[in-house]
């Protein structure tokens, strides 16, 4: 905390080393905003972000965490753990914590294609936010882009050296998680969020042997596209150690794919930037600095 502080406001970034937190705390440092790098692993934080943000430990299970991170926090960037089955459970307490702790604007993270009257874990965790007496924003992001590389999907490659997907012959129009980012610095440093829902889609719908084509072409590995069904997919990601509960919402996001639910092109993004999406060739192309 030995920063001289401006303003006794701040944005509290939670899952600050996770793909979104991790773009999302320099774009907030570099257009001045003050931010508190709420992470599990403060010492990852720090080396990810150096002394420009304060790195305090966040972990919603751990509620004797919750008052530092949320110090001098007017706005917070909320993110639920990734395909939690308990998302409602893990962070609904953190939530309550920070309206009490009079927070004026909470971003939260949440996915495209949940339908409004289910009780898919993240469709609950944004009811929780909209009972709330708090401006609000949901950001609806479809599939990232980054699970092709450095995520998930690259690990499968790695291995089996194709893709292997229960997404059937269905196109998804992935969306690059630098702009998810963008729109989060936006929603948290603009008057007029509040209220606001905003669905973020890449350019085009790409198939998923697009996506292996299009990949192959960059990295110069040719990469095949196996579509699977959900107990082969489901065997994998046991394999890589998700766990039953986490699994099964994986599969819900899959069969969401094959309905033809993530195959819409929206202009939210383009809206909110003012400029066009990053397009998955152009994600592909920078691979072919990195990829091995
Ligand atoms: N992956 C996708 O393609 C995608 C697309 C759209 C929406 N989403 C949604 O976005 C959300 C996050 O998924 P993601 O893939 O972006 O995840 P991620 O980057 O892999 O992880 C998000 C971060 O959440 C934090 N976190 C996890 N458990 C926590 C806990 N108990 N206490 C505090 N923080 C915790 C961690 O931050 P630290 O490690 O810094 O603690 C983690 O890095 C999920 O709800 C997911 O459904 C994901």
């Amino acid at each position: 905390m030995g920063r001289h502080r401006v303003s006794e406001e701040k944005v509290l970034v939670t899952g600050a080393t996770g793909k979104v937190g991790r773009e999302l705390v320099p774009l907030l440092l570099e257009a001045g905003v003050e931010v508190t790098a709420g992470t599990r692993d403060p010492e990852r934080g720090r080396a990810l972000f150096g002394a420009e943000a304060d790195v305090v430990e966040l972990n919603y299970a751990r509620t004797e965490t919750y008052d530092a991170a949320l110090t001098w926090a007017d706005r917070v960037f909320l993110i639920p753990p990734p395909f939690s089955p308990d998302a409602y459970e893990a962070i609904g307490a953190f939530l309550d914590w920070a309206v009490s702790a009079r927070v004026r604007h909470v971003v939260l993270l949440s996915g495209m294609a949940i339908p409004e009257e289910s009780d898919l874990p993240l469709r609950k965790v944004e009811r929780h936010l909209e009972r709330q007496d708090v401006a609000g924003t949901i950001i609806r992001p479809n599939l990232y882009m980054q699970n092709l590389y450095p995520g998930f999907i690259y690990r499968q490659i790695r291995r089996d050296g194709h893709i292997r997907l229960p997404a059937g012959r269905e196109s998804v129009s992935l969306v690059d998680v630098r702009d998810v980012a963008a729109v989060a610095a936006r929603a948290l440093t603009e008057a007029d969020w509040g209220g606001r829902g905003i669905t973020l889609t890449g350019p085009r719908a790409l198939t998923m042997e697009e996506v292996s084509r299009t990949l192959s072409r960059h990295v110069g590995q040719k990469i095949g596209y196996e579509a699977i069904d959900d107990d082969e997919f489901r065997e994998t990601l046991e394999v890589d150690g998700w766990r039953a509960g986490e699994v099964e919402v994986i599969l819900g996001l899959f069969r969401s794919i094959r309905k033809g639910w993530r195959k819409p092109v929206l202009p939210e993004l383009e809206e909110a930037l003012g400029r066009p999406p990053r397009s998955f060739e152009a994600f592909a192309a920078e691979l072919e600095r990195v990829w091995d």
